[in-house]
């Protein structure tokens, strides 16, 4: 096999976002821009390149297996030594973090636009992996955007043709060195790693039911993503679910024309059915697989800031944490603080980082986090460096087996001891960017001014007085990097607060994210609607930023 030298142009525009890079599809299909991409990551590998081994896999979306081709050679003629590739190139996220970890691989490529649309006139992206299973850092992102903006040229060796459907190693030879392409089987790896973290006999006798307490009935809808095939063993096979109490399973490159991200507005089909009263549990998961939404009976819904708390509060229920010990919690700055008061009351650390999941990664590494969250329906632990949505899934199954309770019990119970945190999320999908940008720019200049601080901001007859006000920055306590500028947060002296930030995930235009969140001990308003609760926070902020003034919408695209 010969490798050929293809003289390129430079794409502007190749920045890798919160999660990696993410454009419609008709973008990557331009000529040489997924190989520049894919040029970029592995020049960016430097002294580690020369005969490492990587995982690939994406999925499943519509692309997937062009980009798994291309990967393939363009690979093979820049010296690694071996990739590992999902059968048909599909790996969720979870896994393809599983196998780097497993394997010691020097990191992988994911091909996801997670929870966007899929198909041809939807979105796609390339994300990289380290070596420690997690997404790239800021330092190794930013090198690969560098090396975008002045590539000449990539490698490729043409002739190479695999058949990534059937599972086979492929011994080649290019350019007189080795280069092995495994395909693997999608599932298994993943599924071995969930058997060790969790007492799957106990979730098996609770999913199945018993002398003594009924079957706990599931409903699991994957929206066509790439759970499907993880939820079919894992569920089905090794757990004994039945076919029906699992829908949407087979993955789909347009995710059969779904929004395939798991929250109450997208994953409305789960909900309806649940809230017919039939089910005592709902759960819904991402494109990728590395989201999660969980609901209990007539589709009480659990926040993702309530879902990562709960699950700290039980920790020591899992198998894999009666090994480790639990070293840490931590959640996203715009997350609820929820996780905060447990980790205060158990005693554990708890972290405060930016949004994305690539920032809990080094704490993971220095064994000070043992579990973690974000408000955007991702919860996962220090088993691998992704969120981790069937993950979530499991861990609420086993608590739910050990404490013979309710999902709404569960809640209960733990607002009481802990007080419940209040969390809505309104997203703005899709404004123009200078209409975002001015809404920012209002918020920003207001809390800059020295008086801001102290200022009592009214809304019907509630009144909060402003304690803090800030763009947030953080830094990393392991490695000392510092990120800037992560979201404008006005922190009231009751504790409320309004964040405002910009999506780093779209791929077009501008997603304003507010997020609204109070904190009530009172036992007489847990009961109460977060939408009622929150009320006269959410006029507060969108007066603060004049959201309707700027971009002429009287309403968010989504609301959690
Ligand atoms: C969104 C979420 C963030 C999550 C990311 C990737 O990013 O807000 O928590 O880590 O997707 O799933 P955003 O679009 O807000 O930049
Ligand atoms: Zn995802």
């Amino acid at each position: 096999m010969s490798v050929v030298e293809i003289q390129t142009k430079v794409y502007e525009g190749q920045k890798p976002g919160t999660s990696g890079l993410r454009k419609a599809v008709k973008v990557f299909q331009q000529e040489h821009y997924t190989e520049n991409f894919v040029q970029a990551i592995l020049t960016a590998l430097g002294d580690q390149l020369t005969g490492s081994t990587l995982i690939v896999g994406g999925d499943g979306r519509y692309y997937v297996k062009e980009a798994v081709e291309k990967i393939i050679r363009i690979a093979a003629a820049n010296g690694v030594g071996k990739l590992i590739v999902g059968q048909n190139g599909i790996l969720s996220t979870p896994a393809v973090s599983t196998l780097i970890r497993k394997y010691k691989t020097q990191g992988g490529i994911v091909l996801t636009a997670s929870h966007n649309p899929g198909g041809p006139n939807a979105d796609f992206g390339i994300k990289f992996n380290c070596d420690n299973g997690g997404p790239a850092p800021d330092n190794v992102t930013n090198q690969i955007y560098e090396l975008t903006k002045s590539i000449k040229s990539y490698k490729t060796a043409p002739n190479i043709n695999i058949d990534i459907t059937k599972i086979q190693t492929h011994n080649l030879v290019v350019d007189g060195k080795s280069f092995v392409v495994d395909i693997i089987d999608s599932v298994d790896d993943y599924v071995a790693l969930m058997k060790e973290i969790f007492d799957f006999p106990s979730i098996k006798t609770l999913l199945q039911g018993s002398s003594s307490r009924p079957k706990f009935q599931i409903l699991i809808d994957s929206l066509h993503g790439v759970t499907g095939i993880y939820v079919k063993r894992i569920f089905g096979l090794e757990l004994g679910v039945d076919d029906a109490s699992m829908v949407h399973v087979e993955p789909l490159e347009d995710f059969g024309g779904l929004h395939p991200d798991p929250n109450l507005t997208y994953a409305a089909d789960l909900v309806n059915t649940v809230r017919n009263g039939t089910h005592d549990m709902g759960m819904a998961f991402d494109g990728d697989g590395d989201r999660n939404m969980i609901i209990g009976k007539k589709a009480f819904f659990v926040t993702p800031t309530d879902s990562v708390a709960v699950l700290a509060a039980h920790l020591d229920i899992i198998p894999y944490f009666q090994k480790t010990g639990i070293k840490g919690y931590a959640r996203s700055m715009p997350t609820g603080a929820a996780i905060d008061r447990v980790a205060a009351k158990k005693k554990v650390e708890c972290f405060e980082v930016p949004t994305g999941w690539k920032y809990f990664g080094n704490l993971m590494d220095a064994g000070r986090l043992s579990l973690c969250g974000e408000e955007s329906f991702g919860t996962g632990s220090d088993h691998i460096r992704e969120k981790d949505g069937i993950w979530a899934a499991l861990a609420w199954l086993n608590i739910i087996a050990k404490l013979n309770k309710s999902i709404e019990e569960i809640l209960k119970d733990h607002w009481i001891t802990y007080g419940r945190n209040f969390f809505t999320r309104y997203d703005y999908e899709n404004c123009a960017i200078e209409d975002a940008s001015r809404v920012m720019a209002e918020v920003e200049t207001k809390i800059q001014d020295p008086s801001f601080k102290g200022t009592k901001l009214s809304s019907g007859n509630k009144v909060y007085v402003v304690g803090e006000a800030d763009n947030y920055s953080y830094k990393d306590p392991i490695d000392g990097s510092v990120a800037t500028k992560q979201g404008l947060r006005v922190l009231f002296e009751d504790g409320s607060r309004i964040i405002y930030r910009l999506s780093g995930t779209g791929s077009s235009g501008a997603t304003i994210r507010l997020y609204v969140e109070s904190y009530e001990s009172d036992p007489t308003t847990f009961d109460k609607d977060a939408q009622e609760i929150l009320k006269p926070l959410v006029g507060i902020a969108l007066d603060l930023g004049k959201i309707k003034e700027f971009t002429g919408r009287n309403a968010p695209t989504v609301i959690t």
